[in-house]
């Protein structure tokens, strides 16, 4: 599949086979995320990999859905802001740059037939206290990745005349 294809193709997967994700799979998804730009190439995110089996009752601490733990792997990744560029007024790209890696990283995994759904409704105390998170790491987002067990839906979206402006607001 060429990109474009795999932007088309990837949509948000909320039923998943328990089949496992195989290790090479797995490795090309956090090996897009390693080739994720970042403002001024400080790499300020962590991919969290966590395993669900026997880990459901906690993991759903974070994302009470049934279906977030229903394939064997969930993806979080943070932003680690002390380690990020600052624009000349001092605001941190840490989140751009993580949020940057993580849909790397979708596009990646539907590229491998693999289903993901963003979630950001997650419980950020409960996923702090979970997964033990120091000062400073934010979690930013959350996937389960697995294998499809629902289908894709009609994308609803603006047309473009109503994203794209030319040459002023
Ligand atoms: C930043 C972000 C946060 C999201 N958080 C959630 C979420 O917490 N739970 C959920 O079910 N879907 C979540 N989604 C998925 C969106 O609802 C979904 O991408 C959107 O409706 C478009 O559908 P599609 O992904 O199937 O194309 C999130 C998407 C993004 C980009």
């Amino acid at each position: 599949m060429d990109v474009h294809e795999v932007i088309a193709q990837r949509y948000s997967v909320r039923a998943y086979k328990p089949d496992p994700v195989p290790d090479e799979k797995l490795g090309a998804v956090l090996e897009a995320a390693r080739l994720a730009p970042t403002a001024a190439n400080r790499q300020p995110f962590r991919v969290l990999v966590l395993g669900t089996a026997g880990h459901e009752a906690e993991l759903k601490r974070i994302y009470g859905k049934d279906w977030f733990v229903q394939p064997p792997l969930v993806l979080g990744v943070c932003a680690v802001t002390d380690e990020a560029w600052r624009r000349m007024d001092g605001r941190p790209y840490a989140d751009v740059d993580a949020a940057i890696a993580m849909d790397h990283l979708i596009l990646a995994a539907a590229g491998e037939g693999l289903g993901t759904c963003w979630i950001a409704a997650f419980d950020p105390v409960a996923a702090r206290e979970v997964l033990g998170l120091p000062d400073g790491v934010e979690p930013m987002a959350f996937t389960p990745l697995g294998y499809p067990a629902d289908e894709p839906r009609a994308k609803k979206r603006k047309p473009l005349a109503d994203l794209v402006k030319y040459d002023r607001w």
